[in-house]
C-alpha cells in the first residue's frame, strides 16, 4: 500500500485540550486586559462577558445562572458535589473514567451513605430507566474516554424532585443539550471550543441556587468551594456576584482573551447549531471509514449512544500493534495523540470536535488504513 501523499494540515486530534479553531492566531487576541487587576472595571467586565456571552450563545433559560471557577471542569464538578450533595440519596451513574472518578468522589471522599452506583463498561450506558429521580443524580453527558453520550435527555423527567448535575465538558457546544432537565452543567474550555484549561464553568439552574440556600452540608468547605455567604440576618445567600465575573481567586485574563474569542468564533459560524453540524459532519467520516473496513470498530455498541466528539475506535489488532500504529502516525505527523485514553481498552481516540476540520479528519483517514497495513505484519 503506498503512503498517502496529502497530510492533515492541522494533525491536532486530542480529546483535551483540543484543536484549536481553524484560523486562530494567538496574536490576534485582545490582551488590553494582561497585567491589570481582575477586578479592574475592565477586568470584570470581561469576566462578565464570559458570563453573559455564555448564556446567550448557549440559549440558555433566563433564569440559570453562569460562574467561571477554578480547576476546569474538575473544579466545577467538585465544587457542585461538595456543596449540594448529602441532602438526599444520590444515584451516581458511570461508564468509564471520568464518571467513576466522580463515583470515588462521592463514596470514598463524601462518604455519603444513600448512594445507588449504576455503571456500565467501556462502550455501553447503565440502563437510564432505572434511574431514581428521586435522589440527586450525578452524571457524565458524554463519556470522553469510552466515546459513548447519553443519547438525549427523554430519560430525565421535568417534574424530578433530586438535581441532575451533569459533566458535560466535552458535550456543550457540540451537542444538543435539554437545559431544563439539567440543574447543573459543568464544561471546560479546552475541549469543544479548543480553548485553554484552568478555568471551568458552572451552570446552575434555579433548583439548585434554591437547594444551595436551603442546605448547608456537615463537612468543611474551602475556600475555592464557596458559593454561598450569610447575609446580615443570618440567612445563607448564593453569591450573585461570582455569577457576573466576580470570581473567586485570580483568573488567567489571557484564558478569558482566549475564551472570548472562541465564543465571537462560534457567534460568526452560526451560532451552536453550525458548531454542532461541524462536529456532526466530523463523525460522519470516521463512520464512512468505518463502515469500509472490516477491521475497525466504534467502541460504543449502539449507535444512538456514539459520541460525536470524542469518537474512540477498537482495531483488529493486539495491544502493542495498535501503540505502534499511533507511534507511527505521529512520526509521520499525520496525527498526534489519538491513543485510546490509559484506562481504557486498547484503541485509538479521534477528536471530532467544531475546531477539527472535516477536510483534516478525511486526509486522516487513508493515512489510518495505510498505517494499519505497516503494523498488521
Ligand atoms: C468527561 C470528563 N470529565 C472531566 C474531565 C476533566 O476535565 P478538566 O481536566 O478540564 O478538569 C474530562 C477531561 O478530559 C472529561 O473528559
Amino acid at each position: 500500500m503506498q503512503q498517502p501523499a496529502v497530510k492533515p494540515a492541522n494533525p491536532n486530534f486530542s480529546s483535551g485540550p483540543c484543536a484549536k479553531r481553524p484560523g486562530y492566531k494567538v496574536s490576534d487576541l485582545n490582551v488590553d486586559s494582561l497585567g491589570r487587576s481582575h477586578r479592574s472595571s475592565l477586568g470584570k467586565k470581561l469576566l462578565g462577558l464570559c458570563c453573559t456571552e455564555t448564556a446567550r450563545i448557549l440559549g440558555l433559560p433566563a433564569d440559570y445562572r453562569v460562574a467561571v471557577v477554578p480547576a476546569s471542569d474538575t473544579g466545577a464538578m467538585e465544587m457542585a458535589m461538595w456543596s449540594l450533595l448529602g441532602a438526599r440519596g444520590v444515584d451516581m451513574l458511570a461508564w468509564e473514567s471520568f464518571g467513576a472518578g466522580w463515583v470515588t468522589d462521592v463514596v470514598k471522599q463524601l462518604k455519603l451513605p444513600n448512594v445507588t452506583k449504576r455503571e456500565a463498561g467501556y462502550g455501553e450506558l447503565p440502563d437510564l430507566a432505572q434511574v431514581n429521580f428521586d435522589n440527586d443524580v450525578v452524571f457524565t453527558w458524554n463519556g470522553t474516554t469510552s466515546g459513548v453520550r447519553v443519547p438525549n435527555g427523554d430519560w430525565i423527567p421535568a417534574n424530578r424532585a433530586g438535581l441532575t448535575i451533569c459533566d458535560a465538558t466535552s458535550a456543550v457546544f457540540a451537542m444538543d443539550m435539554p437545559w431544563d432537565k439539567l440543574d447543573v452543567i459543568t464544561y471546560s474550555w479546552q475541549k469543544v471550543l479548543g480553548g485553554e484549561g484552568a478555568h471551568g464553568m458552572l451552570i446552575l439552574s434555579p433548583r439548585a441556587v434554591e437547594r444551595l440556600e436551603s442546605y448547608v452540608p456537615a463537612w468543611p468547605m474551602p475556600k475555592i468551594f464557596r458559593m454561598t455567604a450569610k447575609d446580615k440576618e443570618g440567612k445563607v445567600k448564593i453569591t450573585e456576584g461570582l455569577f457576573k465575573g466576580e470570581t473567586i481567586n485570580t483568573p488567567s485574563m489571557l484564558c478569558v482573551a482566549d475564551y472570548l474569542d472562541a465564543l465571537a468564533w462560534v457567534e460568526k459560524l452560526g451560532g451552536v447549531k453550525a458548531t454542532m453540524a461541524r462536529s456532526q459532519a466530523n463523525l460522519k467520516v470516521i463512520e464512512d471509514f468505518v463502515a469500509a473496513h472490516p477491521w475497525i470498530h466504534f467502541l460504543a455498541q449502539d449507535a444512538a449512544n456514539r459520541s460525536n466528539t470524542s469518537v474512540c475506535l477498537t482495531l483488529d489488532l493486539p495491544e502493542d500493534k495498535v501503540k505502534q500504529l499511533v507511534k507511527l502516525l505521529e512520526t509521520e505527523k499525520a496525527a498526534y495523540d489519538i491513543g485510546a485514553y490509559k484506562d481504557a481498552p486498547a484503541g485509538i481516540r479521534i477528536w471530532c470536535g467544531a475546531t477539527v476540520e472535516k477536510s483534516d479528519l478525511e486526509a486522516l483517514m487513508p493515512w489510518l488504513a495505510w498505517g494499519y497495513e505497516q503494523v498488521k505484519g
